[in-house]
């Protein structure tokens, strides 16, 4: 089974396939679409010794010149250096402006490969075909590449649609627990912007998606993925309405941040700070008590953290946020649920609040 959804953008609408099995048909689902027989395909260490000699094989099998290049795994490689070896080899095989450049791997794959993708001659097109939760919900939709400065994450990137995505199930059998359920964070953070009835599908078939049962995993993908298409049709280069898909996530960087990337999960610091926001929003008398306990009793069942550790100083991690980019003359722009499935943008809480709210930490 196999769901084929659209992504709307005018002339950079592209559709998004969602299944199981879908790595031995990239060549078919391809073939139509390419302006040319070379490939490039772009990868880490892990997912290419699972997951490419299938794709390559479809590949070839269609009559595509496949090359890959292989980067080391990890946020590591979003990195200038390994940015310079994929135009290397994009030079060296002789990739013109038709060719297709395939991003098979998780989100630090799909920023890498597109941003390479994006300047290569003024912009080459790509694939994507995201290999982890988190890439298949998130870094899937919405056109953003990037790589970091060692100054800042993502500093450095492009708009750039991919022309086509793929997104097999399959892959996620061999993803640690802890990533799936901190790559389901995305889904149920959709739920309780947007979408209540895609919050109460994953209350009810929480076991089944932890399971790996492919008729809920495609389901709750292809949901998740329809819902942020919808908002980034609204809104391609993040001018507004695309803000509401930083609910939890002004805490969670600041978390992020002052634990070196590396103590949480991406995912397990938004679930932290989508608890914070949660909570604030009780507090300003604009969210219920009642759909609070709500979202926290779902990301308890899905083992996420609820809290900042005890030994963070709230005013430090007040400050970071206050730090961080998103601040507009002084104040924060606030993501706040006023019920499961609607949010609210406010930008005129008194930091006192929201220091408060990060003291409270419950
Ligand atoms: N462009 C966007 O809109 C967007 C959205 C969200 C996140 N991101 C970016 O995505 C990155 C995080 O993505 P990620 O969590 O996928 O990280 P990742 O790409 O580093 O993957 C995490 C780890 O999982 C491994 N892996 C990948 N697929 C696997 C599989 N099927 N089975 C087992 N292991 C597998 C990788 O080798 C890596 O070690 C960050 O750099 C973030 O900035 C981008
Ligand atoms: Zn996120």
């Amino acid at each position: 089974m196999t769901k084929t959804l659209r992504v709307a953008l005018g002339e950079n609408s592209y559709p998004l396939l969602v299944g199981a099995g879908i790595l031995n048909k990239v060549g078919e689902f391809l073939k139509p679409r390419a302006k040319s027989a070379k490939v490039l395909i772009v990868t880490d260490a892990f997912v290419k010794q699972h997951y490419a000699p299938a794709v390559s094989e479809s590949l070839t099998h269609q009559g595509f010149d496949v090359n890959t290049v292989e980067v080391p795994v990890g946020e590591g490689s979003k990195s200038l250096a390994q940015f310079a070896r994929i135009q290397d080899s994009l030079v060296a095989h002789q990739l013109d402006r038709g060719s297709t450049l395939i991003a098979l791997g998780g989100g630090v794959i799909g920023d890498l490969g597109g941003f390479a993708a994006a300047v290569y001659m003024r912009g080459i097109a790509y694939v994507q075909i995201p290999t982890t939760l988190q890439a298949q919900v998130d870094a899937s939709v919405g056109g953003k590449t990037a790589i970091n400065h060692p100054k800042g994450k993502n500093l450095i990137g492009a708009f750039h649609q991919p022309k086509l995505v793929l997104i097999d199930v399959d892959t996620l059998k061999t993803l640690p627990q802890r990533d799936i359920r901190a790559g389901l964070i995305e889904v149920i953070k959709m739920g309780v912007i947007r979408d209540e009835s895609l919050f109460e599908t994953v209350e009810e078939n929480l076991d089944a998606i932890l399971n790996l049962d492919d008729t809920v995993l495609i389901e709750i993908i292809s949901q998740a993925c329809i819902n942020k298409a919808e908002i980034v049709a609204k809104d391609e280069k993040e001018s507004g309405l695309r803000m509401v898909l930083n609910y939890g996530h002004t805490f969670g960087h600041a978390l992020e941040a002052l634990t070196h990337y590396n103590r949480y999960r991406h995912g397990e610091a938004v679930s932290i700070g989508m608890n914070c926001a949660a909570r604030l929003a009780v507090n300003l008398g604009i969210f219920s008590e009642a759909d609070f306990q709500r979202q926290s009793a779902l990301l308890k069942r899905a083992n996420l953290p609820l809290v900042f550790p005890p030994e963070l100083s709230p005013k430090v991690l007040h400050d970071t946020m206050y730090l961080d980019k998103k601040t507009i003359g002084g104040k924060l722009r606030l993501i706040l649920p006023t019920q499961i499935g609607e949010v609210v943008i406010r930008d005129d809480v008194a930091a006192s609040r929201v220091l408060e709210v990060i003291s409270q930490n419950v």
